[in-house]
This record gives structure tokens, sequence and C-alpha cells, in this order.
């Protein structure tokens, strides 16, 4: 499960935060409104024939520490090949005894100091009984997260404008392992991986830049979780980030009123609530080393969550063709990369 915080400990949480001084960060966002650009980060590159070979090996039997979930990684892996991976594999305990972990690390340009975080957790919830091959927890959010990869590598490599504010930015996917409890969803059975990795870069140096952690190379922690049914509607969790998922809503609004999403889902996806309790999920070993987190997880969760009909057959391709149209405009919005221009265009 993905426990819900009580809310009082929600507003410890909270105190905890401003009595640190966390500031709101300075970022500055894109707005790209150009039909050609428009038009190519939407319609030109949306195939879903090719996103459906992508997700079909993601959608397994893949629990932590069996040979489905190293199957999965290899094949995470073997869309990355133009990034700089890294593995981070390590034993804990479990209700079941000590089981290996890995999480996977992409980092697009690891020479750049600040890095905004994709994340999703690859591994499927351990059911004694019947085969759950958990499609939108989170089969689709990795697939959609190496599906942006693979359609933004050429405008990910020419970059902004050389005078833009985003220059120093580069993109880092978390691909986590051991999200899920064996049993039941406790302190020390669930987020294995996000609480492993968070430890260990609350420390570690970031290769960029040694006088910063690899924790405060992060800029923000965008956390993709339980999307792809048709019911997948997405609130904003945190106020510390709302200027990201405002761009969101934003941009779901204009690419539906110009005609850019598939007409087929009537959304919204991002509907502009704000949800007032907090969900706990791979983010909060990061929260709680004080990252700006951007939670897009369905809420409520979808009706198939953690039902063996979680599968295949219960996915909305219309929904996640349009999530991930609006995603690669956001993307681009946050990273400042020119659709405009021809160079990536042309086939
Ligand atoms: C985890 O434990 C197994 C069994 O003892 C061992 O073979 C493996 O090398 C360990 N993995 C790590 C990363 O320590
Ligand atoms: C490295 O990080 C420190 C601390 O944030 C910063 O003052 C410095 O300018 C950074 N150096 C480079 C080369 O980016
Ligand atoms: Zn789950």
């Amino acid at each position: 499960m993905k426990a819900f915080i009580p809310f009082d400990l929600l507003f410890l949480l909270c105190l905890a935060t401003s009595a640190l001084g966390i500031e709101n960060k300075k970022r500055s966002l894109r707005w790209i409104t150009k039909d050609a650009a428009l038009s190519y980060l939407t319609r030109d590159m949306s195939n879903l024939e090719e996103f459906k070979a992508l997700l079909r090996p993601l959608v397994v039997e893949r629990v932590s520490g069996t040979a489905g979930n190293k199957a999965v990684q290899e094949h995470i892996k073997s869309y990355l090949s133009n990034w700089h991976v890294e593995t981070d594999t390590f034993n804990d305990t479990t209700p079941y005894g000590v089981k290996e972990f890995t999480n996977i690390i992409a980092t697009f340009d690891p020479s750049k100091s600040t890095k905004i975080v994709l994340a999703c957790h690859f591994d499927s919830k351990y059911f004694p009984r019947g085969k759950f091959v958990a499609a939108s927890d989170s089969a689709v959010p990795c697939g959609v997260l190496l599906e942006t990869a693979r359609q933004l590598q050429c405008l990910l490599e020419k970059g902004p404008k050389e005078k833009s504010s985003a220059s120093d930015l580069t993109l880092q996917l978390l691909f986590l392992d051991g999200e899920e409890a064996f049993k039941d969803w406790t302190a020390t059975d669930s987020i294995y991986g996000s609480r492993h990795l968070a430890k260990r870069w609350a420390a570690e140096p970031d290769p960029a830049n040694s006088s910063l952690t690899r924790i405060k190379s992060i800029r923000e922690f965008i956390l993709l979780d339980l999307i792809g049914t048709s019911d997948t509607t997405i609130p904003q969790h945190f106020t510390s980030t709302s200027e990201l998922y405002e761009n969101l809503v934003k941009a779901e609004n204009y690419l539906r009123s110009k005609g850019y999403l598939t007409g087929k889902h009537l959304g919204p996806v991002f509907n502009g609530q704000k949800s007032w309790g907090g969900i706990e999920d791979d983010h909060m070993p990061f929260l709680n080393q004080g990252v700006d987190v951007v939670h897009l997880i369905s809420s409520p969760f979808p009706s198939v969550w953690h039902q063996l009909t979680d599968d295949w057959d219960h996915l909305d391709f219309n929904l996640i063709d349009d999530f991930s149209r609006i995603f690669r405009l956001f993307i681009s919005n946050l990273l400042h990369l020119q659709p405009e221009s021809r160079g990536c265009r042309k086939k």
C-alpha cells in the first residue's frame, strides 16, 4: 500500500520544514506556444505501437529479488544507452528474509550540477495468491519515463539557448526498486530503494561539484506513480513546487483547447485540485532531506489499485498518450528545450 500520512504527522512535517528555513527555490520555466513546436512534441512524437513494445516487458511479475525483477532491470537499461547509467545494489531485511535490491540511476549529463529528478518504482507487489503485474503501479510510469527520454533525446542533446538560466540543469531518471511492502506497509517494510539511495546521497559528493552532496544537487524530485487507467486524476500535493504543477495544468488545458491531445480521453488528468493529505511513497526519504517534491500520483487511487485487474487490459492508452504529450511539453518548458528549432524535427 501507499499509506496516507495522518494529518497531525503531516502538520509536524510542515512545521519541521519551515523551522529548517527551507525557502522556495527560484525556477524559471519556458512557456512554449508555437504551433509547429507543439505539434512536434505531441502528435509527431506520439507512437503507441513503439510505446507498447517498450511497455510490454515491464508489465510482468517483478517482485524485488526475483528473476522477473532482474529481467526488467535489463530491459530498462537497454533503453538508456545514451545516458550515464549507475546501479545501486544492496541487501536489506524483509519479513521474508534478506533480499537484494537494485536502483537504476540514469543521468543525461553528469557534468551538470543541478538535477531535475524524474522517478518511478519498477518492482511489483508480492501477491502470494495470483499473478499481479501492477500495470499502473508502476509499469506505466516507468514506461513513460523511458519513452520521454527517448523522444526528447535530440532536444536534450541540443539543449537550451546558450544564455538560458537552464544551462546548468540536467535530467536524472531514477528507477527505484522495493517500493512495495512485502507484507503490511511499515517504516521498515516499504520504499527499500528510495530509503537506501537518499541515505547514501545525503553523504556522497556530487560528481559535478564536490562541494555539494548528491541530495543537494537535486532541484526537484518529480515522482510518477499510479498512472495509466481511465480514472487517473492527479491533484497538487506540495505548495513548494506549485509553479511546476500549475505548468502541467496549464499545458493540459492549452493542448486540449488547441486540439493537440488525442481527443479520446476527456480528462482532465491534472485536475488543479489541492490534496490536503500526504501519501507515503518513494519521495518521503528525499522530502525528509529537504528536497522539493512534485508527486504525480492519482488520488483517489485507481479502482484497480492492488487488485489482480491492474493489468494490461485495464490500461487506457488514450489517457497514457495524453499524459505523455503533456509531460513532454512540461519537461521542455522546465529544461528550456527548443522544439521550435528545426534541427531535431526533420525525419
Ligand atoms: C546479498 O546477499 C547475497 C547472499 O548472501 C550475496 O550473494 C550478495 O552478494 C549480496 N549482495 C550485496 C550487494 O551485498
Ligand atoms: C558548487 O557548489 C557550491 C555550493 O552550492 C557553489 O557555491 C559553487 O559555485 C558550485 N561550483 C560550481 C563550479 O558550480
Ligand atoms: Zn503499489
